[in-house]
């Protein structure tokens, strides 16, 4: 081989994401796809797995501490991993249109990966109750938006019946191809560490994502891909708590609008993960969603409120870490989608409206 021929394969082996083809065609040997089934794909997947020191030292007990970070996702959110399977195969499967109720993250996804694939995508949401940057996002993606006066569980149950009597597809995670996508960030985390984690804390809303998660480390575990199966640690927020009080929630709230949710339609699915994993589920308040919020911005990362809860639920539950574990918290959405909970819920300083003069910025800088 040349030498310039050898400098450009040591290149394209290092550069783990240009070579990266998307999560279908990346783990196309785990997921139920074929020859005919077309791709359609924003490169979604393999994101970054990143050790957080400063919550590793508020744990203790030597235990390693990752963070997830799928927010990094083409829309920003964990759904895209979902979202280009249950896509994908719609389309295979002849499907002009898709529809999903969502509060926020599933809307951006679905709107885009339907653009990708020249299908029609109608989302329902919650009047009032979607963080600005998600609906942007579906707007321009070019989704059909339609607000409700009423809840996420409301528009869940009108999209279910629409797509029972038109022809059109449903792409909420009962969409069996939405978790099998979704499953792959637990094989990432095993690619990534050589091993799967003792613990995975998770927000949880509608069920979907803990069940893929559980789903993806047990394919692993069975093939011989890892020796342990992680415990599923569910985090929900106490006032939208329908899976840690095992009841339903006529009037889910938090601050955390993505996991406002008060009959989850995964949660059978939910109960086995957490059950056969000797797992737990638990709440956090508003106010432990928002201190975990800043911790993980004292990290350098930037995530949503709902998915803070994964942090906030750790640290709650600090006691029940083993020492010397490894575990990985799921941050679900970044934190950009939610600029106005960033702009009220920080400790930064802030200094308006400064005479533009030299000695002026420097004294307030304190110099
Ligand atoms: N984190 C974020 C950022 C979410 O958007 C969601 C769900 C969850 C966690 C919970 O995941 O439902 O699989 O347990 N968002 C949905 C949506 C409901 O419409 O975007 P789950």
């Amino acid at each position: 081989m040349s030498l310039i021929k050898k400098i450009k394969a040591s290149i394209n082996k290092s550069s783990r994401n240009k070579d990266w083809p998307g999560l279908i065609k990346a783990y196309s040997n785990w997921l139920p796809v074929n020859q005919s089934t077309p791709l359609i794909t924003l490169k979604e997947g393999n994101t970054p797995l990143i050790r957080a020191t400063s919550l590793e030292k508020l744990i203790g007990k030597e235990v390693k501490v990752f963070l997830k970070y799928d927010g990094l996702n083409p829309t920003g959110s964990f759904k895209d991993r979902g979202m280009t399977m249950a896509i994908s195969k719609a389309k295979e499967e002849g499907s002009e249109a898709v529809i999903c109720a969502s509060t926020g993250n599933t809307s951006a996804s679905a709107a885009a990966y339907a653009q990708r694939a020249k299908m029609k995508a109608f989302v329902l949401i919650p009047d009032g109750y979607v963080a600005k940057g998600k609906l942007a996002q579906a707007l321009v993606y070019g989704a059909e938006v339609l607000s409700i006066k009423g809840n996420f569980d409301k528009a869940l149950e009108i999209v279910q019946e629409i797509s029972e009597k038109y022809p059109i597809t449903l792409v909420n995670s009962v969409n069996p191809y939405r978790l099998q996508g979704q499953k792959t960030a637990a094989f990432e985390i095993i690619d990534e560490l050589g091993y799967a984690p003792d613990q995975l804390c998770i927000p949880v809303g509608n069920g979907g994502n803990i069940s893929a998660y559980w789903m993806g480390f047990n394919e692993y575990y069975e093939k011989g891909f890892s020796t342990v199966l992680p415990r599923m640690m569910g985090f929900q927020a106490v006032g939208s708590a329908p899976l840690v009080f095992n009841t339903k929630v006529e009037n889910p709230e938090t601050i955390a609008t993505a996991i406002r949710i008060g009959n989850p339609v995964n949660r059978l699915k939910a109960n086995k993960a957490k059950t056969e994993s000797h797992g737990l589920f638990d709440s956090v308040t508003d106010d432990e969603i928002i201190n975990a919020y800043k911790l993980i911005g004292k990290e350098g990362v930037f995530c949503e409120p709902a998915s803070s809860a994964s942090v906030a639920g750790l640290i709650k539950n600090k006691e029940k870490i083993k020492e010397q574990s490894t575990v990985v918290c799921v941050l679900t959405g970044n934190g950009l989608k939610d600029s106005d909970c960033a702009i009220n819920n920080n400790e930064a300083t802030f200094h308006t409206n400064l005479e533009p003069q030299i000695e002026n910025i420097t004294k307030t800088m304190g110099f």
